[in-house]
């Protein structure tokens, strides 16, 4: 029906997955089985990587990546301000200290520049964020290698994407993903995975998340349960199966906005970086006045997001944090006063997108 409002994100459901959920409840083995196992060395096959273990969420996958990489008390981490705030709080939980850096202006990813000028003795470490599915910079893993600084890949919002032909999830020492039920992929619930890319992190990834456990009784390092369960690791190789098609979607959908939002007065459409194959979670636009802009969209009928409207340096957590003042990071502060996500998720109908573009285009700055 064409006056169904456009959601942000939409879940996808099929009698498989429905298939899948009874017979790993009747099966018994409700964790640590064959799905567990499959969906781990799946996901890294899809991404190009050497090894790979599913896990509870996003957010512990950084945590889990951290202390796989022995980060912890006296350290620094570069990190951008600009993402979701499990991106810099995974660090402080292995008691070590974000360093923000602010990003490109164009693409939304960390700046090399100010990466390289952030970088001390201390640096354990790097976060580099493949923002709204937009690989981040080649030239931040050149910067990683040449000083021998360990980068972490949170790919929480780029399943499918790819740099200069290389999968994301292949390209950094680990990298996380987030399968959260709005993110590229889902798994009925909380969900992530962790990747490794080099031999001595590929052989202790699968313990990151059982406890550093080598055996039933033996813990070689600092872990905890951050396992994902049989049923989800079951709907997750379901969706991975989808998973390609669905990038696709996106990759159209987000074409078709392209080609019509060249020219509008007060909205500015997201750049792609060269080389770089977007995994569109989000479609982001940059809009002068964005109160009337999302009134606008709703009173069309379409949902919008804030992705995010407060970076990470200014939030309450970090108000005891050097870089904790207005004007510290001024691409991300500007960056995060004028942008909307609009959906571009791959369930989006022919008309709802073309509902999608009128409306944007409609809208009088
Ligand atoms: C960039 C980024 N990092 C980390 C996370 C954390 O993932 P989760 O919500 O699965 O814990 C998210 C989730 O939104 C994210 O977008």
């Amino acid at each position: 029906m064409s006056d169904e409002r456009v959601q942000l994100a939409k879940m996808y459901v099929d009698d498989e997955m429905r298939a899948a959920v009874l017979e790993v409840l009747d099966s018994g083995q409700w964790i640590k089985g064959a799905h567990s196992k499959a969906f781990g060395a799946e996901w890294a096959e899809f991404c190009g990587a050497m090894a790979g273990t599913p896990c509870s969420n996003g957010s512990v996958a950084l945590i889990a990546a951290l202390r796989l990489l022995d980060v912890g008390p006296g350290d620094e981490v570069i990190v951008p301000s600009h993402t979701f705030i499990a991106s810099a709080t995974c660090i402080d939980q292995v008691g070590a200290t974000p360093v923000f850096v602010d990003v490109e202006e164009a693409y939304h990813t960390l700046d090399p520049d100010g990466v390289e000028a952030a970088i001390t003795e201390n640096t354990k470490a790097i976060i580099v964020v493949h923002l709204y599915g937009q690989p981040a910079s080649a030239r931040v893993f050149e910067i990683s290698e040449q000083h021998g600084i360990p980068i972490i890949e949170d790919s929480a919002q780029a399943h499918g994407a790819t740099l200069d032909g290389q999968k994301i999830g292949s390209i950094g020492d680990l990298a996380t993903f987030s399968f959260f039920p709005s993110k590229n992929m889902a798994v009925g619930g909380d969900g992530g995975a962790i990747l490794a890319n080099r031999e001595d992190l590929a052989a202790r990834v699968a313990q990151a998340v059982d406890h550093g456990r080598q055996d039933k009784y033996r813990h070689d390092f600092l872990g905890s349960n951050f396992r994902l369960s049989e049923i989800q690791c079951a709907l997750g190789r379901i969706q991975l199966r989808h998973l390609p098609d669905w990038v696709l979607s996106r990759q159209r959908i987000a074409a078709l906005y392209d080609s019509a939002f060249t020219d509008l007065d007060g909205i500015t459409a997201p750049a792609t970086r060269p080389g770089a194959g977007h995994a569109w979670h989000q479609y982001v636009l940059r809009v002068s006045d964005r109160d009337r802009f999302m009134a606008h969209l709703d009173g069309h009928g379409i949902a919008t997001g804030i992705h995010y409207p407060i970076p990470c340096h200014l939030q309450p957590v970090y108000s005891a944090h050097p870089q904790s003042y207005p004007g510290s990071l001024p691409v991300t502060e500007a960056i995060c006063a004028d942008i909307v996500s609009i959906p571009v998720h791959p369930h989006l109908t022919d008309s709802e997108v073309g509902r999608v573009i009128s409306a944007v285009c409609s809208y009088e700055s």
